[in-house]
């Protein structure tokens, strides 16, 4: 099969040939039909972890060929079966093979079935809502719109109504975070940031925000108290997570107020201490919902067994019909040849705010502004 491999020397991605991967028993094996593009997958190209010849990416979506001899029948995946998820791709020190590729193997409970979308829809959202499930859900303890057994600490606020402000509202991962914080059963206000001509794209249905400003104004976060009468807000999630947005999401919170981050000081993605802050800020990777060793250069975060029953419970709600909507999609030309010469070039090195080093032409090659890029795999 052809797959997009990593080209650790000259940090770049390349097409091989590479065989077919093989499922273990509680795998199935998937035909990709569609990839979605993430600023980690060129991030960890340009900056490699790992060695040469693992295959690159993480969102796909595509059918099952075969389902491995433990693969219960309760879950309804068969052949035929179209099915969506992520895998790690190059994005640890861990040899674990992505996503680009024509065929992967992926542990059955870590994809969910798709119901109406297309297979290029599809592809955009298992990474991305998974990430802003998790900081709803998990770290913010927001209750979920699914049934979780860990016991969320915020239970006792369900009748209440809640107040959230989502920095980034345009990026992949708020467009994801706007919807489930809306599906939850409180009732939550929602203030954000984005572009003005996002504005009424994001004030409409899924994503419904109650109050937005633009992002570019330096004193954004005075904008955000205005309607609540200068009091602060109960819940911050920065999609952007840079330079000093921490800081800016930090002051529209009120005291005692939590604050999910997408990237970590640790990272040196941002560097404000929490006394500034007035919160400690939480962060965590998406990948823990793989339930596995992570390992970067010099840390390690270990197998997370509460992520992955997250994850696993996330996915599930999602075969159930659990409503989402997809990332406006992107449909670059070509296939996985394309991916590094093109999408990665538009995603820079991972860095929302680094981006589109070589201009371009290309209509398909403007800036990507509230869209997800997606090529298909014949
Ligand atoms: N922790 C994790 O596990 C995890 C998982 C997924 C993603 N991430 C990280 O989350 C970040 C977002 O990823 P993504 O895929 O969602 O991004 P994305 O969709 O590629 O983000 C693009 C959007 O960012 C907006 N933007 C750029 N700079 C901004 C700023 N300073 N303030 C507000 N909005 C800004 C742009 O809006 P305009 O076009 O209107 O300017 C554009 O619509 C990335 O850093 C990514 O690496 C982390």
């Amino acid at each position: 099969m052809k797959a997009l491999v990593l080209d650790a020397e000259g940090r770049t991605g390349i097409v091989r040939d590479v065989p077919i991967p093989e499922p273990q028993s509680n795998e199935v094996l998937v035909r990709v039909r569609a990839i979605a593009l993430n600023p980690v997958d060129a991030l960890y190209t340009a900056y490699p972890l790992g060695k040469s010849g693992r295959i690159l990416g993480s969102d796909f979506a595509g059918e099952i060929v075969v389902s491995g001899s433990s693969v219960p029948s309760s879950s309804q995946l068969k052949a035929g079966s179209r099915v969506a998820g992520f895998l790690q791709g190059a994005c640890s020190k861990n040899d674990r093979p992505g996503a680009f590729a024509e065929y992967l193997v992926v542990p059955w409970d870590l994809v969910w079935r798709i119901n109406d979308l297309s297979f290029e829809e599809a592809a955009t959202i298992s990474l991305c809502a998974l990430t802003a499930a998790q900081a709803l859900f998990l770290r913010l303890e927001l209750q979920a719109p699914f049934s979780l057994s860990q016991k969320q600490p915020h239970d006792d606020l369900k009748h209440e109504s809640i107040s959230i402000v989502i920095n980034g509202g345009s990026t992949s991962v708020a467009l994801y975070a706007a919807q489930l914080a809306k599906a939850s059963p409180t009732p939550v206000s929602l203030f954000g940031t984005a572009s003005t001509r996002h504005r009424s794209f994001l004030s409409k249905a899924p994503y419904r925000y109650d109050y937005l400003v633009d992002y570019r104004d330096e004193d954004w976060s005075n904008q955000i108290l205005q309607p609540n009468d200068g009091r602060g807000l109960d819940f911050g999630f920065d999609c952007i997570s840079e330079g000093s947005t921490v800081l800016k999401t930090a002051r529209t919170l009120r005291q005692g107020a939590k604050l999910a981050v997408v990237r970590s000081r640790q990272g040196q993605a941002w560097n404000t201490s929490r006394d500034e802050l007035g919160v400690e800020p939480s962060y965590g990777a998406v990948w823990e919902g793989l339930g596995e060793d992570v390992e970067y250069v010099g840390m390690t975060l270990p197998a997370n067994a509460q992520a992955r029953e997250f994850a696993v419970a996330f996915y599930a709600w999602l075969s159930e019909g659990g409503k989402i909507v997809s990332n406006p999609v992107r449909l670059m030309p070509g296939g996985l040849e394309k991916v590094v010469k093109d999408g990665f070039t538009l995603l820079g090195t991972g860095s929302v705010n680094d981006r589109r080093m070589e201009r371009r032409e290309e209509e398909y090659m403007r800036p990507v502004s509230g869209e997800k890029l997606v090529y298909q795999i014949k």
